[in-house]
């Protein structure tokens, strides 16, 4: 809180008098903290991708859904494509996989973060482990303690823009949990170490946590 504010005062704002990047710091500094799919991919060639998103979350479950947001990439990124390799694969193949994301490899997620062209492999980048898919091509990430094997389901592209996004719904088809996280398909989160991501290069643990019943 800065020095003479005082702490009950608020700040309306209004999206539309802000740069989409001043919008953009609101959300992921609001929106906290974010899970992060580890989504990886194919193309039509059988060029592996993998990627991280943290606007991610579950739709549904009956029929498992969870869906993430590939943003439209900004004018001048490398000269890379606006559309995300991600996105570009899954419309093209239908197929995904969402690989939950440990503290475990955090430094190799990020490593698949960079402004990468399109026939780079990120395992190879990272040196992480491609694990062969039981229904879907692409590969899981064997370093990964969960592992969902995803068909797509829809895609709503919301807007072009730079900026902008898609959000994408896959139905999962199978999930891959590793043996010791799991007792009556509940997930041990003291052995998950699962990461969240907070607004710029802050991640969150979820380590520190506390219980609360809900009413009856
Ligand atoms: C933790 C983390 C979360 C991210 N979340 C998103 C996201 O939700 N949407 C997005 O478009 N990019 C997100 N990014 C950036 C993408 O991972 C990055 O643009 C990546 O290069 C996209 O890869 P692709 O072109 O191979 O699909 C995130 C990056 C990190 C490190």
């Amino acid at each position: 809180m800065s020095e003479g504010i005082s702490p009950t005062a608020m700040r309306t704002l209004n999206p539309s008098e802000q740069t989409p990047q001043e919008t953009y710091k609101l959300l992921v500094g609001s929106v906290v903290p974010r899970p992060i799919a580890f989504v990886s991919s194919m193309d039509a060639q059988g060029v592996r991708n993998l990627a991280p998103f943290s606007f991610f979350t579950v739709a549904s479950a009956n029929p498992p859904i969870v869906c993430f947001c590939p943003m439209v990439r900004g004018a001048n990124n490398n000269n890379l494509q606006s559309t995300k390799d991600t996105l570009r694969n899954i419309i093209a193949t239908r197929e995904f996989v969402v690989n939950i994301v440990s503290e475990e490899f955090a430094a190799q997620m990020n490593a698949c973060s960079a402004d990468l062209p399109p026939d780079v492999d990120e395992f190879e980048v990272s040196g992480l482990t491609p694990l062969d898919s039981e229904l879907v091509r692409p590969p899981r990430v064997a370093e990964s303690y969960i592992q969902m094997e995803c068909r797509l389901e829809q895609i709503v592209h919301v807007s072009t823009e730079s900026l902008g996004g898609s959000l994408v719904l896959g139905e999962i088809l199978r999930f891959h949990v590793r043996e010791a996280l799991l007792d009556n398909f509940r997930i041990d989160p003291d052995k998950l170490h699962a990461i969240g991501r907070m607004a710029g290069s802050t991640y969150a643990r979820t380590t520190d946590r506390f219980e609360m019943e809900r009413p009856k």
